[in-house]
């Protein structure tokens, strides 16, 4: 089988027969292979077995013909490496045993040191850069996703103790936003040394901040970590997460080659709000997967009109796919991507 760079040649905005597509969280419990592995192993147990991690990552290439895979891994994963003792525990996520709140607290984070706590996770992308036909996409949590874990010390709603510390501690907050940029530069670049691909940063709840205060207390960290990786050959991806259209008209700057779309704002009033610079990646709504799959093909068909409309368009979901997916609906709809969208760049 021949290597599939389409993912590679859209990032770039190189004009393409068809339209690449993977999605986010696409190694997952909806399947039932996936599912039966998770009944023997936790998360991160299998991250710790690089052969069955890269296993597990090249599930849904197989199963749903995809463009690229992301490497089976989690955001908190290089937290370990800091002295972040933390567990993934099941229906509620990442829990850290002792929240992030004081001076001492974040003094006491040390340097990322990928060689000895985070081998494991280079070799399963080593095994996965032999093994793959398809780009290989390695990832990051941005510096306020991760903080907004370590600080609340499980999911959140409101971020309230996140907040609390961005607006009443500020040089606090800046010191946490410099650790993690400097974890997620060196973690990254480890990454794409031993293999990856592309590369992912994930600030999936940084839409919680308004447009004045993302600038001001976040932006700086996300423009530094795209500048000192901006070396890096391979696209470089930053998802803004949900609820992040108010702040597409703030990442100007930023070194990235392609924005993340929530399914908030249109992929056209996206370009509109980022300018001609980046490509683009999203939008479905993963609940229209709910939907009967003539209307998931409506809204696809949608999507794919206003993608193609100049280079540089990735589908995908405009977030992670959630358990109760079909497989067999995520297959027609990447099999009708491919169709759909290769008939209309031709015509
Ligand atoms: O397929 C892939 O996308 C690759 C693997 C991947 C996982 N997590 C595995 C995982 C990726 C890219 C992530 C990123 C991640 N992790 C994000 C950013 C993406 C997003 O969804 O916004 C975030 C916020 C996390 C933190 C996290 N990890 C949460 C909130 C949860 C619990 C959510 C849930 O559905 O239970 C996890 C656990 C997790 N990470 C699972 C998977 C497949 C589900 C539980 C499991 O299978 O063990």
């Amino acid at each position: 089988m021949a290597y599939n760079n389409t993912f590679i040649e859209a990032s770039f905005k190189r004009q393409v027969d068809r339209l690449p597509v993977w999605y986010m969280r696409q190694a997952g419990r909806y399947d039932p292979e996936y599912r039966k592995i998770k009944e023997k192993y936790t998360l991160l147990e299998i991250c710790k077995q690089p052969e069955l991690a890269a296993e597990v990552t090249m599930l849904p290439i197989r199963k749903l013909g995809v463009d690229a895979a992301i490497l089976y891994s989690d955001i908190m994963n290089p937290v370990a490496s800091l002295g972040v003792d933390f567990d993934i525990v099941k229906d509620i996520g990442p829990v850290i045993a002792n929240p992030i709140r004081s001076a001492a607290d974040i003094e006491r984070l040390t340097p990322i040191d990928v060689d000895k706590d985070l081998s494991h996770i280079m070799e399963t992308i080593r095994i996965l850069d032999h093994e793959l036909q398809v780009p290989l996409i390695t990832f990051a949590g941005a510096p306020f996703t991760i903080a907004s874990y370590l600080i609340e010390g499980r999911p959140s709603k409101s971020y309230i103790r996140t907040k609390e510390m961005m607006y009443g501690e500020p040089a606090l907050w800046f010191a946490l936003m410099d650790k993690l940029g400097d974890m997620v530069i060196t973690y990254v670049r480890h990454q794409i040394e031993n293999g990856g691909k592309a590369f992912q940063v994930f600030d999936s709840w940084v839409g919680a901040l308004a447009p004045q205060d993302f600038k001001y207390y976040v932006l700086p960290t996300i423009t530094r970590i795209f500048d000192e990786l901006s070396d890096l050959k391979v696209p470089k991806i930053y998802f803004p997460g949900v609820s992040s259209g108010e702040l597409l008209p703030t990442l100007h700057e930023v070194k990235a080659d392609i924005i993340g779309l929530d399914w908030r704002v249109s992929i056209t009033e996206g370009r509109l709000r980022l300018g001609e610079k980046f490509a683009v990646q999203g939008n479905l709504d993963p609940y229209v997967l709910t939907a009967p799959m003539d209307t998931i093909k409506e809204y696809a068909k949608d999507i794919i009109d206003q993608g193609i409309q100049s280079p540089g368009f990735i589908f995908n979901l405009g977030h992670g796919l959630f358990p109760e997916a079909s497989i067999e609906k995520l297959k027609e709809l990447t099999d009708f991507v491919h169709e759909y969208s290769e008939q209309a760049i031709r015509a």
